[in-house]
Formats: C-alpha cells, sequence, structure tokens
C-alpha cells in the first residue's frame, strides 16, 4: 500500500500529495487542554459530568482533557456520519452510533474536535436535548468562527481558528493524520485548487 502521509521535517507533512505545516504544536495544545480542565472542574464541582465524545476526531482531545479533569466524571461515545475524504463539509449529518448511557437528569459536556459550519453540533444537542438531561454544554478544541453556518452555543472553545482545513491531534484528511501530535494547516498556496 503507498504511503499517504510523508513527514518532511518538524514542521511540514504532505499528507494525501498535499502540503501542510504546523500551525499549533502538542506543547501549545496540551497547555490549552490542562486550561480547560481545570475551568470545567471547578465549573462541575460536586456535579459528576458524563462527557459525550463524538467519534472519530474527539477521541485524542477527549482522553487528553479527561486526564485534566479533577472531578468524577463519565464517557461515553456518540459518532456521526463525516466529510468522507473531502476537505469542506458536505452539510449532511446522519448518526451512525447511538449513546449508550441513559443521560436523562444528568450534566452532559459533548466533547468535539472542530466546530465548523455548526450543522453537526446542532444535530447532536438536539438529540442530547431529547433525552432530557439536567444541562448540556459543549467544549470544542477548535473553533472556525469564520465558517459558522448554524449558531450553537460553545461554552468551553480551546482555539478560533480561520476557514482553513486543518490535520492531527485526532483531526483526519480522508481516515489519514489522526495520529500526528500537533496540529496542521494546508499549507496557503494548495488551497487554491
Ligand atoms: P460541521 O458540521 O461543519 O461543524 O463539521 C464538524 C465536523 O467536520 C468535525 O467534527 C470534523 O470531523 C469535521 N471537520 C470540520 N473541519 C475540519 C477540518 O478542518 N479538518 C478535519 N475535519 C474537519
Amino acid at each position: 500500500m503507498t504511503a499517504n502521509l510523508l513527514l518532511h521535517d518538524d514542521r511540514t507533512i504532505t499528507l494525501r500529495g498535499e502540503r501542510f505545516s504546523v500551525c499549533m504544536d502538542s506543547e501549545m495544545i496540551q497547555n490549552r487542554v490542562a486550561e480547560l480542565g481545570a475551568r470545567i472542574s471547578v465549573d462541575y464541582e460536586g456535579k459528576r459530568p458524563i462527557l459525550i465524545g463524538v467519534l472519530n476526531g474527539a477521541f485524542m482531545f477527549l482522553a487528553d482533557l479527561m486526564k485534566k479533569i479533577r472531578i468524577d466524571c463519565e464517557v461515553d461515545f456518540v459518532k456521526l456520519s463525516s466529510y468522507g475524504a473531502e476537505k469542506i463539509s458536505s452539510g449532511v449529518v446522519r448518526e451512525l452510533k447511538k449513546i449508550d448511557a441513559d443521560l436523562e437528569g444528568r450534566h452532559v459536556l459533548v466533547v468535539e474536535d472542530i466546530v465548523d459550519t455548526g450543522l453537526s453540533m446542532q444535530y447532536i444537542l438536539d438529540i442530547m436535548h431529547s433525552q432530557n438531561p439536567e444541562s448540556v454544554k459543549v467544549v470544542t478544541l477548535l473553533h472556525k468562527y469564520e465558517a459558522t453556518e448554524v449558531h450553537v452555543q460553545l461554552d468551553y472553545v480551546g482555539f478560533r481558528i480561520k476557514n482553513q482545513f486543518v490535520v492531527g491531534y485526532g483531526l483526519d484528511y480522508g481516515q489519514v493524520g489522526r495520529n500526528l501530535p500537533d496540529l496542521y494547516v494546508l499549507d496557503p498556496h494548495e488551497d487554491d485548487s
């Protein structure tokens, strides 16, 4: 099988024939994740929240975030249909894996890797609210604030980023690139195509 990921040096990669460079390194991400975990620990003191990770992209952020939460918490996952192999949102969302936990009366914290148009998050929030939780909040590592099409309340945001395609730290390009510990952005000249 031909390799899709080529690591050139510390800062640049080629993924599926397109060039990306580091926009946030692992240290920067981990520092922010620690801050979010500390905030959540304070805000949910005495509440035992259930974190709902959005598969597949949020698995890495969720794992790191949970390790920084210093109160009782639980975890479950939901899975939605994704972009497929494309770099722009199809706008079509489907639920592929349902939550196993009973959310009635619970404090739900949805954990997402990135909010782009907001359509996925709106869809997830509708599912959450239909199960009568006590509260629902959202934590997202990244928010593409210029791409928002529907308004959703984002309670904790790691970084606000421009409308650029990013990979790494759980985020993929055609299912590859998730294993990169840093976050990469498509080089600007590549975006013209
Ligand atoms: P939305 O429904 O348009 O907000 O898209 C949300 C989902 O699209 C995220 O959970 C990601 O899986 C995916 N996504 C959005 N932007 C990017 C990106 O820049 N790189 C990789 N995946 C992305």
